[in-house]
């Protein structure tokens, strides 16, 4: 029961986070009346910057996959006999910090993905590209996130048996699905320059 509270208060405080971010961007642009091409969401540069905000809290929620496998590889390749230094004060600090660097890739990514969605949904109607290459990157996030979810989550049903929890661990950390967010948000920002 307790469990079920904990992940409803994680929601809603996330949902908070995203709300509170959006209403302050909408809030930002208030003085300027050409609001012809406003949607429910707000005007139209609203929504592009709500795609800044979402590349940021990406590259936020980020940072954990580098800070993981520097501390993976350097205890893989490094050797001990050459670098004992190095090699202590990476898996020192890989301890040290691990728990709130994790925190900060769930929630900042997922607060990237909810920021995505907002910005990519009323925009689906214009240029092809951007609405392709949007929908590639907004995509990918989206199983990476519903994915991470599940596995932070431990999530019932998904998570009692054997099979479907290989699956959703392979969904999330092969870079399949990473790299198509990349590629996704370069072919993205490329054709934003035309
Ligand atoms: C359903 C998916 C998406 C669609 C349909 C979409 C659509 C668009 C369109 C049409 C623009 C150009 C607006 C203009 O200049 O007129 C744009 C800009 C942009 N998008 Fe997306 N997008 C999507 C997903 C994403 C995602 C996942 C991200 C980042 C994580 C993102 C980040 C940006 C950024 C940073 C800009 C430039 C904003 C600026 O000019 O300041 N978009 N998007
Ligand atoms: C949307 C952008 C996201 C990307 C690109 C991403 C990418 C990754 C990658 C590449 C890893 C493997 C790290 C490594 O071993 O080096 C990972 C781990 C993980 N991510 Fe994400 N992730 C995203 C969002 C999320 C979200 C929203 C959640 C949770 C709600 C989440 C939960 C996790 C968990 C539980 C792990 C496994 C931690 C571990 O065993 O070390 N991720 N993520």
């Amino acid at each position: 029961m307790l469990k079920y509270r904990k992940i409803g208060i994680i929601t809603l405080i996330t949902l908070l986070i995203s709300l509170g971010i959006f209403s302050q961007v909408l809030a930002d642009d208030d003085d300027d009346d050409d609001d012809d091409d406003s949607s429910f969401f707000g005007g139209e540069d609203q929504l592009k910057e709500l795609g800044d905000l979402s590349l940021i809290f990406l590259a936020i929620g980020s940072f954990y996959i580098l800070f993981r496998r520097t501390y993976v590889y350097s205890n893989r390749y490094l050797s001990k006999e050459r670098y004992p230094e190095v090699k202590s004060f990476i898996k020192v600090n890989y301890h040290r910090f691990r728990q709130p660097v994790f925190l900060v890739h769930i929630y900042a990514s997922l607060i990237a993905s909810v920021l995505a969605i907002i910005h990519g949904i009323p925009l689906l109607d214009k240029d092809e590209g951007m609405v392709l290459s949007g929908v590639l990157a907004g995509g990918a996030m989206f199983i990476l996130s519903l994915s991470g979810f599940l596995m932070w989550r431990r999530q019932k049903p998904f998570w009692e048996n054997r099979e479907s929890r290989k699956a959703i661990r392979w969904m999330h950390r092969q870079w399949l699905f990473t790299g198509l967010t990349v590629l996704g948000l370069i072919l993205h920002l490329v054709l934003l320059e035309d």
